[in-house]
């Protein structure tokens, strides 16, 4: 019963809302309808009738074509293989490696362990990865190992992880900027997350004087002195950002940091302009954006990271997350990133495997700017899906990539995709591993042909129809 209601549920969802989709073309509208449960995929719809599958996938390439993106119509690619653009960077295909805290860093400064975990998933193939939450002062830290862009030192640090990866590979990357507010001075993540430090914290501050948990540091709440401060702050990082050559910007306004416990009514209590309604609620956060789009690059897109719910009793309605993203949109945003949650302890989250795509969808296509879906997605039929149905323009696999760097290339081997790039020492594993890829797809689909119903039964079915 409960995996078979909220299947139902999502779909029921997807009839009282399809208005929103009433704009698609016939051929995603029709794959958005068959995939609104998640029970059929992509590569699931091709075992079921390969033509519509390839009348999609072409329908997808040319879609592209006509954008102006470089796509081969005649042979077209899978839908996580087109590139996308946003403002003046070109992502060679629609995986994101997600902004993954390492909880390495000595002083704020990114190490040789940065540089290899994000050299390799560079070199692995994803076409944009995000930094860890980086913090614009030490106090704006949530562990003593998180990576800071507050001095020069760091700012160096970043340029040399940039310049490998955007001299080995394709990839772009993303900034990603946050400040840990009432979630700060707590233990590394493999201790006790969220827990506050043995010795050695520093103050919080918060919109609200509330703690997070019941052992948690209680934070001052912010005065105007410290709003002006702290955006001070978020804007010298954006500046570290562009000298150290990073070709987006992302500032993080979820997960129930600084930004993000404006935003929630369950974290701010406020009764001054930054409270209240959610025009009040979002007016710092739209201040800290707006003071770092003016200094970021024009023709460099920037993105905000929210939690599109709270998933706790007096949360975030939809109207207000709309409103969020509309008013982000309006401020100069080219992308939403949309995760959930991790606001209140409290919280009861659904999940489910790409759980938090619906909110991605309803934000891409109520409010129409580009979004980013994450929260496990751990396959590239999933990553086709939502692409190809207009959930999402950019899937972001956080924990798949610590398990597997090399994500994208094996994905580009399993649909023997010609157009990804490989580094050039690696041509050799690349040939192999699309043969293999081309036996284990034969053997797939044998295995799948011996599970469908006995012929005899498909036989009765069609004579009786016949009579
Ligand atoms: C080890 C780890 C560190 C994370 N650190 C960050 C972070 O610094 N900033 C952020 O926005 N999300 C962070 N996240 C959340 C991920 O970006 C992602 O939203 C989440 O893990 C769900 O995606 P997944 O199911 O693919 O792992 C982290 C997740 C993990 C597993």
């Amino acid at each position: 019963m409960e995996k078979t209601q909220p299947a139902a549920d999502v779909s029921l969802a997807w009839f009282e809302t399809m208005k929103r989709y009433w704009g698609m073309d016939p051929q995603q509208f029709a794959f958005g309808l068959m995939s609104r449960s998640k029970q059929i995929t992509y590569e699931n719809v091709g075992l079921r009738d390969p033509d519509f599958l390839a009348g999609v996938t072409r329908w997808f390439a040319a879609k592209q074509r006509a954008l102006g993106y470089q796509v081969d119509v005649a042979n077209p690619p899978p839908p996580m293989f087109t590139p996308f653009r946003l403002r003046d960077m070109q992502l060679e295909n629609r995986v994101v490696v997600a902004p993954m805290d390492q909880y390495m860093a000595v002083d704020g400064v990114p190490t040789d362990w940065h540089l290899v975990h994000l050299g390799s998933r560079a070199v692995g193939g994803a076409g944009l990865l995000f930094t860890e939450m980086t913090c614009p002062s030490p106090e704006a830290r949530i562990t003593p190992g998180c990576t800071g862009l507050w001095n020069e030192a760091q700012a160096a640090a970043w340029k040399r992880i940039v310049d490998f990866c955007h001299a080995q590979s394709k990839a772009k990357l993303c900034m990603q900027i946050g400040h840990s507010g009432r979630k700060g001075s707590t233990q590394v993540g493999w201790e006790r997350m969220d827990h506050p430090l043995e010795r050695g914290n520093w103050e919080l501050v918060a919109p609200s004087a509330l703690p997070y948990a019941g052992d948690s540091q209680v934070p001052r709440e912010m005065t105007r002195a410290d709003m002006d401060r702290i955006r001070d702050e978020f804007v010298r990082a954006a500046k570290y950002a562009d000298a150290a050559g990073f070709d987006m910007l992302e500032i993080h306004c979820a997960h129930g940091y600084l930004l993000s416990s404006f935003i929630s009514p369950l974290t701010n209590l406020r009764t001054d302009e930054y409270g209240g309604a959610i025009e009040g609620r979002m007016r710092y956060p739209l201040e800290v954006f707006s003071a770092c789009r003016a200094a970021w690059p024009e023709a460099r897109p920037m993105s905000v990271r929210i939690s599109a719910t709270d998933w706790a009793p007096g949360g975030l309605p939809e109207t207000d997350l709309l409103a969020l993203a509309r008013a982000f949109k309006a401020a100069g945003a080219d992308l939403i990133d949309v995760s959930t949650g991790q606001v209140v302890p409290q919280q009861k989250p659904v999940y489910g495997r790409m759980y938090q795509v619906p909110f991605a969808d309803s934000v891409r296509n109520e409010v129409g700017i580009a979004t980013m879906a994450v929260g496990n997605i751990t396959t590239a039929d999933q990553v086709n899906t939502i692409v190809a149905s207009g959930r999402a323009d950019l899937v972001a696999l956080a924990r798949p990539h610590l398990a597997n760097p090399y994500f994208t290339l094996q994905a580009s081997a399993w649909y023997q995709h010609p157009g990804q790039s490989w580094p050039l020492p690696y041509l050799a594993g690349r040939d192999q591993a699309y043969r293999v890829a081309q036996r284990e797809r034969e053997d797939w689909k044998a295995g799948r042909e011996a599970l469908k119903p006995p012929t005899h039964e498909v036989k009765g079915g069609a004579a009786r129809r016949a009579a």
